[in-house]
C-alpha cells in the first residue's frame, strides 16, 4: 500500500498532509474563486470534505468511496444542514439525473487511468442539469518548469496518472459529447510552505 493511500485510511493525517503538502486553504480559495453562484454543489471525491468550508453557502453533496473519510467528514460537520457526505462509488449512479447546478472535480484525476477518467466525466455530466457547469482542477506535471523537490514531492505523495497540460488540452474535448468546454488555463499556486504543483483547470457546460 503506496504511502498516499495508507494517508487517506486515516483521516487526521490526510487533513495534515493536505495542510502541509496541498495547501489546502489557498486550494479552497482556488476552488471558490470560478464560481460565481451558489447552488447545488456536488463535489466528487470530497476525502474527509476538506473543501466543504468554501462552500458553506451552497447545498454541498460531497461524494466518496472511501467509507472512513465519509464518515469523519459527516461528523466532522454534522452542525451544517447544507452539507450532506454520501459514501458511493460515482460510477454506481448514486444520484438522480439532472440533480445538481454544479460539479466540482478537483484533485482527483492524477489518481485515475484514462479508463476510469472517461467514465467518471460521463457519470458527472449524467447528474448536472442542462446548462449546468463542471469544474475540473488537476495537479500537472511541467517538464522543464518543475524543481527537483517538486518532483520528489509529486513521487512520494500523488497518483500514478499526472498528466500535462499538452495531454489535457487535448483529452478534455473526448470526456463526454454532453460537455461543452466552456474554457481552459493553467494555474500556479505560489507563496506555500512546500512548493506546489501547477494546475490544469477547465470548466464544462452540460449540453
Ligand atoms: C485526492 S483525493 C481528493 C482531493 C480533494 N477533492 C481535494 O481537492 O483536495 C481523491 C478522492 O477521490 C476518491 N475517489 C476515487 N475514485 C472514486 C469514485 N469512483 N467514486 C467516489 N470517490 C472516488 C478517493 O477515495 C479519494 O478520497
Amino acid at each position: 500500500m503506496s504511502i498516499y493511500s495508507r494517508l487517506l485510511n486515516v483521516p487526521i493525517l490526510w487533513n495534515l498532509s493536505q495542510a502541509v503538502f496541498g495547501c489546502d486553504s489557498q486550494k479552497k480559495k482556488l476552488y471558490r474563486s470560478v464560481f460565481s453562484r451558489t447552488g447545488r454543489l456536488l463535489d466528487f471525491g470530497c476525502a474527509d470534505g476538506n473543501t466543504f468550508l468554501a462552500f458553506t453557502d451552497f447545498d454541498y453533496y460531497g461524494v466518496d468511496i472511501n467509507k472512513q473519510l465519509i464518515d469523519y467528514a459527516a461528523k466532522k460537520y454534522h452542525a451544517f444542514n447544507n452539507a450532506h457526505f454520501v459514501n458511493a462509488d460515482i460510477l454506481s449512479h448514486p444520484f438522480e439525473d439532472d440533480f445538481f447546478d454544479y460539479a466540482l472535480f478537483s484533485c482527483t484525476g492524477h489518481h485515475l487511468p484514462d479508463t476510469a477518467l472517461f467514465p467518471v466525466m460521463e457519470a458527472l455530466s449524467a447528474v448536472l442539469q442542462p446548462g449546468g457547469r463542471l469544474h475540473f482542477f488537476d495537479t500537472i506535471r511541467r517538464p522543464g518548469k518543475d524543481s527537483g523537490l517538486l518532483k520528489f514531492l509529486i513521487s512520494i505523495d500523488q497518483g500514478k496518472f499526472m498528466r500535462d497540460e499538452e495531454t489535457y488540452m487535448k483529452i478534455i474535448h473526448r470526456f463526454s459529447r454532453r460537455l461543452k468546454v466552456v474554457t481552459y488555463k493553467t494555474l500556479s499556486i505560489t507563496g506555500t510552505l512546500m512548493p506546489q504543483p501547477d494546475y490544469f483547470y477547465a470548466e464544462f457546460e452540460k449540453v
